[in-house]
C-alpha cells in the first residue's frame, strides 16, 4: 500500500497503513466514534482537535473521549486519556482495541509519551491502535466522516511504547 503512505512519515517498524474500508466493521464503528467525540473536543488555546475511542473487552462498549485544555496549561487531557479515564470510571479496565483521530496534513497524529503510558497501564497484552485523519469540511458538507479509501495506520501500544515501565503488579 506504499502510495497511500508516500507523503507520511509513517508507517514506522511493525505498523502498515490500510484503507479503512478494509477495517473490520468493528474498527471502522471504533474509528467513527473517535471523529464523532473529537468535535466536542474543548480547544480554546492549540486549536487541535483529537477524538479518541477505545473497545471494552468485558462487553464490549465503546469509551469515546476528546482533548479538554485549561488556561493553566500543566492540567490538560488528551483524548486518550479522557477517554480511558471514562471506561476506567465505568468499570472497563481492559481493552480490545483504540483509535486515536486528529488532523494534521500529512501527518498520523499518534498518542504523546504520556498517553502512551497510560495506555500501557491497561495493557495486559498488546493492544491494536488504529489511527486516522479527520477530515473536518466532512462534518459540514454531510459526508461519511471517514471514508473507503481513507489511510489509517494500524500500530498497538506494545510497539508506540518499547520496553516501557511497568511495576509493582503483575
Ligand atoms: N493531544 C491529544 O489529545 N492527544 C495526543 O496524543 C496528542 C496531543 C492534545 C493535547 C492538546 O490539547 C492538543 O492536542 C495540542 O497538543
Amino acid at each position: 500500500m506504499t502510495h497511500l503512505t508516500k507523503n507520511f512519515a509513517r508507517p514506522e517498524k511493525n505498523e502498515e497503513v490500510v484503507t479503512f474500508g478494509s477495517l473490520d466493521p468493528s474498527i471502522q464503528e471504533l474509528l467513527t466514534a473517535a471523529f464523532q467525540v473529537r468535535q466536542r473536543a474543548y480547544v480554546p488555546y492549540s486549536g487541535f482537535k483529537v477524538g479518541a475511542a477505545f473497545r471494552a473487552k468485558v462487553d464490549g462498549q465503546i469509551f469515546a473521549g476528546c482533548n479538554v485544555e485549561n488556561a493553566a496549561f500543566t492540567p490538560c487531557s488528551c483524548a486518550e486519556r479522557t477517554a480511558i479515564a471514562k471506561a476506567v470510571s465505568e468499570g472497563a479496565t481492559e481493552f480490545s482495541a483504540g483509535a486515536v483521530l486528529a488532523y494534521e496534513p500529512d501527518v498520523f497524529t499518534t498518542p504523546c509519551g504520556v498517553c502512551r503510558q497510560f495506555i500501557r497501564e491497561f495493557a495486559n497484552a498488546d493492544i491494536p491502535i488504529y489511527v486516522a485523519q479527520a477530515i473536518d469540511a466532512r462534518i459540514a458538507e454531510k459526508q461519511e466522516l471517514l471514508q473507503s479509501d481513507d489511510p489509517v495506520l494500524c500500530t498497538s501500544i506494545f510497539n508506540l511504547l518499547p520496553s516501557s515501565f511497568r511495576t509493582y503488579r503483575k
